[in-house]
């Protein structure tokens, strides 16, 4: 149909966003002038992991929602002509040979959120940088490893095939779903691990809770989610949620929950990050270990 227009929906997922705007209070002190994304697990910061996910998925343009104290992101993924050129021609050349293959592999924009009002308002507020499209979402603070495509790439596929929002689930214990989006579902004839969702609540006490299956920081959205969005009153925390949005899409039938094949550390607390970081460590091979 060369001279038809596409639906919009049709279009293929060019654009990434992350969120990234977080004070990240966990890690207080060390996020006082540092952003939580910036942490390294081993020797890459968070967003890195995130950014590296993306670009496996065949997604090359990253829109970053940053705030007041977040430079040191811009700077990571840009040119650093001093440390470049004080090291170039040494041993150590090949530290920086990932970083910068990223950042010729990619696009980077930034805009800022002003003010703290919840991960739906810091989506509104990628808008800008993600115009009428599809787009994908990554939240740093979870990182995903798995063994054959990563869990973008994953979502890519179903996107494709459905052509709606989807958003990455896996089990959590009871005792855990007042810390996660929680949703309830139909499982899709023919479809492992999919489901279409028909109800979905931010951070329920266990006893509230319409299931076990818990969101993580990984979406698909049609970009009708801006209008939902600016439509969308503070829910919990008096934040406005991205999972208070998706309900409203998810109620016209338009959202599917994917239980992804791989595994997810919550690095947005010190637990976790400990856990990803020994993973990491493990999985090191001896020879990349020594360049630790
Ligand atoms: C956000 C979402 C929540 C989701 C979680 C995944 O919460 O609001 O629905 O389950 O990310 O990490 P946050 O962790 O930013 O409080």
């Amino acid at each position: 149909m060369p001279n038809q227009k596409r639906r919009r929906e049709d279009r293929i997922i060019s654009k990434c966003l992350f969120p990234a705007a977080g004070y990240g209070t966990r890690f207080l002190p060390a996020t006082k002038a540092t952003p939580k994304e910036m942490l390294p697990i081993l020797t890459k910061p968070l967003i890195q992991y995130g950014i590296e996910e993306a670009l496996e998925a065949g997604i090359h343009t990253m829109a970053i929602v940053t705030g007041r104290g977040k430079r040191a992101i811009e700077d990571h993924f840009d040119i650093s002509y001093e440390l470049e050129n004080q090291i170039h021609g040494t041993a150590k050349e090949h530290l920086l040979d990932d970083i910068v293959s990223l950042r010729q592999a990619c696009t980077f924009s930034y805009t800022r959120q002003k003010e703290m009002k919840g991960l739906g308002h810091a989506i509104l507020t990628g808008e800008t940088l993600i115009g009428d499209e599809p787009f994908a979402v990554v939240l740093a603070d979870d990182l995903c490893t798995h063994s054959e495509d990563g869990v973008l790439s994953q979502m890519l596929s179903i996107y494709q095939k459905y052509q709606c929002s989807i958003i990455a689930i896996e089990e959590v214990p009871p005792a855990q779903t007042s810390r996660y989006g929680i949703i309830a579902g139909e499982p899709l004839a023919g479809e492992e691990g999919l489901y279409r969702v028909d109800d979905m609540v931010e951070k329920p006490d266990p006893q509230d809770a319409p299931s076990t299956m818990a969101i993580i920081g990984r979406y698909i959205l049609t970009p009708d989610i801006f209008d939902i969005l600016r439509e969308t009153p503070p829910g919990r925390g008096g934040e406005i949620q991205i999972t208070d949005a998706l309900l409203t899409q998810a109620k016209a039938g338009n959202v599917l929950a994917l239980k992804f094949k791989g595994r997810r550390f919550d690095c947005g607390c010190v637990d976790g990050f400990v856990e990803a970081t020994n993973y990491f460590y493990q999985h090191t091979t001896p020879s990349t270990k020594e360049g630790l």
